[in-house]
């Protein structure tokens, strides 16, 4: 059987969206209530089995790797003052889990983000993770664990894939799998932010992925769109050429698209009102207001 270990986090985009707040931190490190997008990231990926984080950074971006670091002196005070639930609250990583911080170098697109961890991971298959599509952590739903296993089933690369309105088929890689019948559909074909006239459905990618090591050398191959940028898209359309070799798994789950301001927004109202601690304050105060 296949093992995937290794999860990929591309966190180096300029998050421009997001300005200034993203000047001196990644938009993976804004938070949903009192966790950063990045930890919810990271908890998925270590729950579906994941045992190396892979952070591809840019410079002068510290504030993740500090967040995953241990704080022995501050857990030591909060131990010594009996406040174990704030000890809890340091520990946003466990011991056994190994982090890589691979620096971009350049900003030259998610593609050449990936690319970037092609050393450390090697020949295995590996999962990508886009921290700024937030899923909601439920019960039972782990989006990356779904393509864990149907790559294992399927012996292929699995991304994953749900229906976005009209509005937003231009922001995202969109695929056409045919009938659409199942989970799991193999894709025909996929294409990157096309203009909803040319799009081939409205089933676009969220930011998990499962993908063979055979990517790599791919990226390697694939030139810079318009933008200046090297699309994963373009690497994964090139996976086509063998039959049976990608396929989209639709997402179980509520996902918000948290690099934009209106899905960030979202995501903190839907996750506030599910907060034993606040919920119903926040949904007196948004019926009066
Ligand atoms: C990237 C990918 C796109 C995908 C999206 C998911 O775009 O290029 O194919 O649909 O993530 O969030 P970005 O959001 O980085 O512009």
């Amino acid at each position: 059987m296949k093992k995937i270990s290794k999860a990929v986090f591309p966190v180096g985009g300029m998050g421009t969206r997001f300005l200034p707040a993203t000047k001196s931190i990644p938009k993976e490190m804004l938070p949903i209530i009192d966790k950063p997008l990045i930890q919810y990231a990271v908890e998925e990926a270590i729950e579906a089995g994941v045992k190396t984080l892979i952070f591809i950074t840019s410079a002068s971006k510290h504030a993740i790797s500090d967040h995953f670091d241990p704080k022995p002196l501050l857990r030591q005070k909060f131990t010594d003052e009996g406040k174990t639930e704030l000890v809890d609250k340091l520990d946003t990583l466990t011991t056994q889990i190994t982090r890589v911080f691979i620096p971009q170098g350049e900003p030259l697109g998610l593609g050449h983000a990936v690319l970037q961890a092609k050393e450390v991971v090697d020949d295995e298959y590996f999962v990508v993770i886009l921290a700024d599509d937030y899923i909601k952590p439920e019960k039972g739903v782990n989006a990356t664990k779904q393509l864990i296993d149907a790559s294992i089933k399927y012996d292929a690369s699995v991304i994953s894939v749900e229906e976005v309105t009209d509005d937003r088929v231009s922001s995202y890689g969109i695929v056409d799998v045919g009938n659409n019948e199942s989970d799991v559909n193999l894709i025909q074909s996929i294409v990157e932010k096309p203009k909803l006239e040319d799009a081939p459905s409205n089933l676009g990618v969220i930011g998990r992925y499962v993908l063979s090591p055979e990517i790599f050398a791919l990226l390697e191959e694939t030139q810079c769109d318009k933008s200046g940028e090297i699309q994963l898209t373009d690497a994964l359309a090139k996976l086509l050429d063998k039959p049976n070799n990608l396929y989209a798994a639709t997402l179980k789950g509520k996902r918000y698209d948290c690099g934009h301001k209106l899905g960030y927004v979202q995501a903190t109202i839907d996750s506030a009102l599910d907060d034993n601690s606040i919920s119903k304050q926040v949904a007196d105060f948004i019926h009066k207001l």
